[in-house]
């Protein structure tokens, strides 16, 4: 890492990866999973409940007011990561919940015969929620990939019609690892006056986001894969589009004026925010960011490069490995997929931890991706900031053990 703190030092801030798994030390690689917390994280989100609880936006005591203020002020300093403004900032519980929350206050008004397209390599947490609008009558499109994991911009060029009301894709796939030209992406939706919806969950981890920039509508993110909080989560969405839809969920704190013949709906972002907010997930996502800010997010980025490239070298070598997605690491992040001669991933997997190395195995919540591949199953390695060079050569290692015990040549 081109940094004046390098993966050995962030080490330290992160008690977990000191243990030792089956006498051996912990390798962590499963970071597109979840990511491991600094205790800068944990600390601040316990400071935040042994000195400031309180429910906010409601009492006017002193500890609803600091709670309160440091809710806002974490909401400010999570849109200026991602340049936002703070109104255009909504606090969901996950990646999952704010990509929900555009099916329903958005996608709800959708008519029949409106088209939505998404692509092959998405979570299904960007497939299943545009399958529900799809059960009401919206045609749903998927756009291929290239057999070397990239998306096929030229078919997404042709399926854009008048008709297409969204699209949406992720940013970085959480299987092969690809990087997607987002920009273009949302720009070719909106020259076929479409919408564009970006699934960040794998990219905001690593690779600077800049809503302005990629000119999309609609942005989804979640802390916990980026050395925050699990059950926090963020969506980005345009002023003007957030002000024209219906809220997700309705009760107490989304609303201006209540009577028993009906509603008014409060300012953004609260509109989309009902009931007690997760104070403490917005505190410690704040300071995930702070963490991620020091580092630099060119600094971030560049070490996930130079991981999935060494990676890519070294597991390359290793004969009977099928490796899956883009085989340079200019255009893939963090998460590397791949299959060990017919060793089930699971098998693979099981082995691997007897030796201390934590990796994922099974469909990644990507089955028609799966099934584009042509397999039921990959195992995926995932590094982020803290993983080291040698922690691949113990992965190469680890595949080399399993082929002994599985007698591959
Ligand atoms: C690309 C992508 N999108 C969305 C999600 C869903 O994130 P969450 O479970 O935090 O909602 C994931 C989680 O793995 C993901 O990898």
């Amino acid at each position: 890492m081109q940094s004046n703190i390098t993966a050995n030092e962030i080490r330290k801030d992160f008690p977990v990866l000191q243990r030792k798994i089956n006498g051996h030390p912990l390798v962590y690689l499963d970071n597109s999973a979840t990511s491991q917390k600094p205790l800068q994280v944990t600390e601040t989100m316990k400071r935040y409940y042994e000195n400031h609880n309180a429910n906010i936006h409601r009492s006017v005591h002193k500890l609803a007011e600091e709670a309160t203020e440091i809710f806002e002020s974490s909401r400010k300093n999570i849109a200026s990561f991602i340049n936002a403004n703070p109104e255009e900032t909504i606090f969901t519980k996950n990646a999952t919940e704010s990509i929900n929350l555009v099916a329903y206050a958005w996608g709800l008004g959708l008519q029949k015969g409106d088209e939505i397209i998404t692509t092959i390599m998405e979570h299904h947490s960007n497939i299943v929620p545009w399958q529900f609008l799809a059960s009401r009558g919206i045609k749903l499109k998927f756009i291929d990939i290239t057999d070397d994991g990239l998306l096929k911009i030229d078919q997404l060029e042709n399926e854009l019609n008048s008709n297409t009301k969204l699209v949406a894709v992720t940013h970085v796939s959480n299987v092969l690892g690809t990087i997607n030209p987002i920009e273009d992406i949302s720009s070719m939706a909106h020259n076929a006056g479409a919408l564009c919806l970006v699934d960040a969950a794998q990219g905001a981890p690593k690779i600077k986001i800049d809503v302005k920039k990629i000119n999309c509508d609609f942005l989804a993110f979640t802390a916990h894969k980026m050395l925050g909080p699990m059950g926090m989560g963020v969506l980005y969405g345009k002023k003007e589009l957030l002000e024209k839809i219906n809220p997700f969920n309705y009760g107490g704190d989304m609303i201006r004026t209540v009577t028993k013949e009906g509603s008014t709906w409060n300012d953004l972002p609260w509109k989309f925010e009902a009931g007690t907010s997760n104070v403490s997930g917005a505190v410690g996502l704040s300071t995930a960011i702070d963490y991620l800010k020091k580092i630099g997010m060119e600094n971030v980025r560049e070490h996930d490069k130079n991981m999935m490239q060494y990676a890519i070298d070294v597991l390359s070598t290793i004969k009977g490995i099928k490796i899956y997605g883009p085989l340079t690491a200019e255009n893939r992040s963090g998460a590397l997929s791949f299959n060990l001669g017919d060793i089930h991933p699971h098998d693979l997997a099981t082995i691997l931890n007897d030796k201390g190395i934590a990796i994922r195995s099974g469909h990644h919540c990507a089955q028609p991706l799966m099934e584009r591949l042509g397999v039921p199953a990959t195992s995926r390695a995932s590094f982020y900031i803290y993983n080291t060079l040698e922690e691949i050569d113990r992965l190469a290692e680890g595949l080399e053990h399993a082929k002994n015990v599985f007698k591959i040549e």
